[in-house]
């Protein structure tokens, strides 16, 4: 029996919504088909946006979307995108699958997106191919409400009143598709670049996004820093980090619907790294930023795999099963647990392009077992994180190199009081009992979902509700807490008013 310890009189610290936050890229059918379809579209929408993809989207409640790349942004020049469309330029997407843009979806289309959603704003600039004036002059179109060249452009465009951009990312991948530089080059010229994404407005800053590490790549995160120092804080608000799980390695990647109970336990562990990447790199923030003032953005994470059979390889589409519901439970709780660092964190991508929560084909739509991972955390959302630990989880897998626990978890407040209680059951076959224990809260009313199936299942467009969230009654109210069999290869949400 394992025991869940929560200490529900010691809060940790606010859940920023955004760790909750999506990626969306010029790239194989995310943004065209998937999100954009057109106003002259058969498939139902509002000003060209999917109305099934919209509303699905803010049922869970996205909180910020990041675009247009991705290593598309650092080859976008965003005056492409303007203007009407039958004038708008036309080129090939020379990293992803050689197709035709046509920059029918470009600023305006983005900010009526987000308009759409409900949700905050996240533009990533263009630092490999682009200049300091055209990063300083999107800006100035977005945001700038006075006379100014950029603002009369915009309004000559049918946009009057300027537009809310809560997070600007100063070049993406810099290190490697956005410019291949080396750390100190790139903290120079992000020093450049930073000043002139000017101050609009004092009340509605924009919270600008230095390029970070790849993975492990602790040199980076150290020689930018260093290099923006001694006063790093007064550069930027936020330093990236990318992490993406290739159970097989990059080269091979692996079937993302075949594989066995070995491969399993080696993506969930890989998966699991993320807590030492979030660690190492915290540290060396921490002597640079004591303070905690620059937010730990991970803003390309998921699981990334051979593409579909059949499908275009530069389109990256493919599959989610079981196994990538427990791969975002297990990533979600990890950055819930670094909250005080983590400030915001985007799944790549939000659909049709490696770990998606939509799918789509045509008119037809799917839900994929990471959305309703994403649907069920929602709740700790702006919650306040806290206190917990877990006593009597075994290390299970099938290699040494690749053991995990076999539950896992984390715990918030919300605004209206109620506990959440989110739990991962790691083990490929078996449910594992568990108690959770209160320091000295008794738990009344006690609600639950849980999201259960064999590894490999995943949702279809002939069978959409293979995978899907269900209510959960599997437990008893103790008078310490809860006792429960969290299901075999299971994402549990517990919501528990205190008595
Ligand atoms: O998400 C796919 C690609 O992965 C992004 O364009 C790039 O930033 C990363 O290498």
């Amino acid at each position: 029996m394992a025991k869940i310890y929560i200490n529900e009189k010691h809060e940790k610290g606010k859940i920023n919504p955004e760790i909750y936050g999506h990626f969306s890229e010029h790239l194989g059918r995310c943004i065209y088909e998937g999100l954009y379809v057109g106003e002259d579209s058969q498939i139902p929408n509002e000003n060209g946006m999917r109305t099934d993809v919209v509303e699905a989207l803010r049922e869970m409640k996205i909180p910020v979307l990041r675009w247009p790349g991705g290593c598309f942004a650092d080859e976008y020049h965003w005056k492409d995108g303007i203007g009407p469309k039958e004038n708008r330029k036309k080129m090939i997407n020379t990293h992803w699958g050689g197709v035709v843009e046509d920059n029918s979806f470009g600023t305006h289309e983005f900010f009526e997106l987000c308009r759409q959603l409900g949700c905050k704003a996240y533009v990533n600039g263009n630092v490999g191919s682009g200049t300091v004036q055209e990063m300083s002059e999107w800006v100035e179109y977005i945001t700038f409400d006075g006379v100014s060249p950029m603002a009369d452009l915009r309004k000559k465009n049918g946009h009057e009143a300027p537009w809310r951009l809560d997070y600007f990312g100063v070049g993406n991948e810099n290190w490697g598709c956005g410019g291949n530089m080396r750390p100190e080059y790139y903290a120079d010229e992000y020093r450049r670049y930073q000043t002139y994404v000017r101050q609009y407005h004092q009340d509605e800053p924009v919270y600008k996004i230095c390029c970070g590490a790849n993975v492990a790549d602790y040199d980076w995160t150290e020689k930018v820093l260093a290099g923006c120092s001694p006063d790093a804080g007064r550069f930027m608000d936020g330093l990236s980090l990318h992490y993406y799980v290739h159970p097989e390695g990059w080269e091979i990647k692996g079937s993302a619907t075949q594989f066995d109970a070995k491969t399993w336990y080696k993506t969930l562990s890989k998966a699991m790294y993320m807590e030492e990447l979030v660690t190492r790199h915290g540290a060396i923030m921490d002597k640079y930023d004591p303070e905690k003032k620059i937010g730990m953005i991970v803003d390309e994470w998921g699981d990334w795999f051979t593409v579909e059979p059949g499908t275009n390889p530069g389109f990256l589409y493919q599959q989610n099963t079981m196994r990538d519901a427990l791969v975002a439970g297990i990533t979600l709780n990890i950055f819930n647990r670094h909250c005080d660092r983590v400030k915001m964190a985007c799944i790549a991508q939000m659909v049709n392009v490696l770990q998606s929560v939509i799918l789509t084909e045509g008119p037809k739509m799917v839900k994929t077992p990471t959305y309703h991972v994403f649907h069920m955390y929602r709740y700790h959302q702006g919650a306040q994180l806290l206190d917990s630990y877990i006593e009597g989880a075994e290390m299970i897998g099938e290699e040494e190199a690749y053991l995990v626990p076999s539950l896992q978890e984390s715990v918030s407040r919300s605004e209206d009081g109620m506990i959440n209680l989110t739990l991962n059951n790691l083990s490929a076959t078996d449910g594992q009992e568990a108690e959770v224990v209160f320091a000295e809260s008794r738990p009344g009313r006690v609600s639950a979902s849980v999201l259960t199936q064999r590894m490999d299942a995943y949702n279809t467009f002939d069978e959409p509700d293979r995978v899907r969230e269900e209510e959960f009654s599997a437990f008893e109210i103790t008078d310490k807490g809860l006792k429960l069999t969290v299901p075999a290869c299971s994402v549990v949400l517990l919501r528990i008013a205190e008595r």
